[in-house]
């Protein structure tokens, strides 16, 4: 019988699910090589069943760690003690882990300490600053120590592993599995189940999208994004706010200080992915920290003014679709004001590119480990951006 390798997938968190569900779908195709197991840490609950949901991904274990005000420690501690069960009774010969979480570190961790072999997706992307994003970079720089698969989604990705001395075997360019995800959901024709966004007019209006929730903007600099705008409502009559809040409830007490009740502003519960991807698809400019959100909007020609200092992601910077801002009230204000009364400036932020992936990337991901396992001679094709 030829040989199957059991290859198991951990998430927690809503974005990690929404790169990860192209992964797991793919893993499924091919039982004749592969026995796939799913473990969610569940650092997220809603969120993540939303996605789970969407992509019709029944989780073989949910440790179901989430809590109200959880902290880094618990997070970590919580995902550790459970993975170590799921390890112990699973023996994969392969775990795989996505993007930067602490349940991505925690399940890089557990898989080191029972000397399981960990595959990196959506690895090298890198700041260099280790307190921002906070934890992120730090959860990226570990995992990417411990790994021994590192699926890179861009050629920059890649330099900056080679930078730090991973053996260039060990590196597959296969783009961002999140464009696979995009491929999925975005239609020309799209009916939001939301009542607030049946009433929204998509064409009369210019919409603004947003969301928030990174740590580092906790608190004071996310009140400074929302007074900005709440004056850019104030001064154009035609452009409006949808804003799908973040669940945790830090994100939350300020919102509904700063913008609630206004009219011109609609405050909304994270959508499922598909309107939400579809949302994007509408929306005339988005303001946001999210990182996915960075990687999504521009292969959908929308401009990004991102609510942070650094990213991870400069290839749509270098592309000229996305903007680093920052949460100065006065600059957010500024760049936003600019690309709503300058269509020159607006039209060149809003050329269509693909920096980040094909639609191919969970293909690639699943080759690559067929090669690396002897299951296959052929590599996997490198991913070019276009
Ligand atoms: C986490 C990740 C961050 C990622 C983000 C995606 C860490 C340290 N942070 O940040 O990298 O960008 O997810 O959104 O791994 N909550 C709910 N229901 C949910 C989800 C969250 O109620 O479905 C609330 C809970 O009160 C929870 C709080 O939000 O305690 C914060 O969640 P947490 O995962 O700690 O941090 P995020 O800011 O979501
Ligand atoms: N997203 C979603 N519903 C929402 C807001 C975002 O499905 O209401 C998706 C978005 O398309 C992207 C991902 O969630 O794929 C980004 O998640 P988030 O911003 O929470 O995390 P980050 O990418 O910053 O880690």
């Amino acid at each position: 019988m030829a040989k199957k390798i059991k290859v198991m997938t951990v998430f927690g968190t809503r974005p990690e699910a929404i790169k990860m569900a192209p992964v797991v779908l793919e893993l499924k195709k091919h039982p004749e090589s592969i026995i796939p197991v799913v473990a969610v840490t569940a650092q997220h609950r809603e969120m993540l069943d939303q996605v789970l949901h969407l992509f019709q991904i029944k989780p073989d274990y949910d440790l179901n760690i989430m809590a109200a005000g959880q902290t880094l420690f618990d997070i970590t501690t919580k995902a550790m003690h459970g993975l170590d069960k799921v390890l112990t009774v699973e023996k994969p010969d392969l775990v795989l882990v996505h993007g930067d979480t602490t349940t991505t570190f925690a399940g890089a961790l557990a898989s080191y300490y029972h000397q399981v072999p960990v595959g990196h997706v959506e690895a090298g992307l890198r700041t260099y600053n280790k307190y921002s994003p906070f934890p992120e970079e730090m959860n990226r720089q570990l995992t990417g120590r411990i790994a021994d698969l590192h699926f890179a989604p861009t050629d920059t990705s890649e330099k900056n592993l080679l930078q730090e001395h991973i053996p260039a075997d060990q590196i597959f360019v296969t783009g961002n599995t999140v464009i696979d995800a995009l491929h999925h959901t975005v239609q020309d024709s799209f009916d939001f189940e939301d009542e607030t966004l049946q009433g929204v007019d998509f064409t009369g209006k210019r919409i603004i999208l947003v969301t928030t929730h990174r740590r580092e903007n906790l608190g004071e600099p996310m009140r400074h994004v929302y007074k900005a705008l709440r004056q850019l409502t104030e001064e154009f009559d035609d452009v409006e706010v949808v804003f799908p809040v973040h669940k945790n409830p830090k994100v939350r007490e300020v919102v509904n200080e700063e913008l609630g009740g206004l009219e011109k502003v609609h405050l909304i519960d994270p959508l499922d992915y598909e309107p939400f991807a579809n949302l994007m698809h509408r929306a005339h400019l988005i303001l946001t920290d999210s990182g996915g959100v960075q990687e999504e909007a521009p292969a959908l020609g929308k401009p990004v003014l991102v609510l942070r200092d650094t990213t991870e992601r400069p290839e749509a910077v270098e592309a000229g679709t996305v903007k680093l801002i920052g949460t100065n009230r006065e600059r957010v204000y500024e760049e936003a004001r600019r690309l709503l009364v300058d269509d020159a400036e607006y039209h060149r932020m809003a050329e269509s590119v693909n920096p980040y992936g094909d639609g191919h990337a969970a293909e690639r991901i699943l080759q690559a480990i067929l090669y690396r396992y002897g299951l296959t001679e052929e590599k996997p094709d490198r991913f070019t951006a276009e």
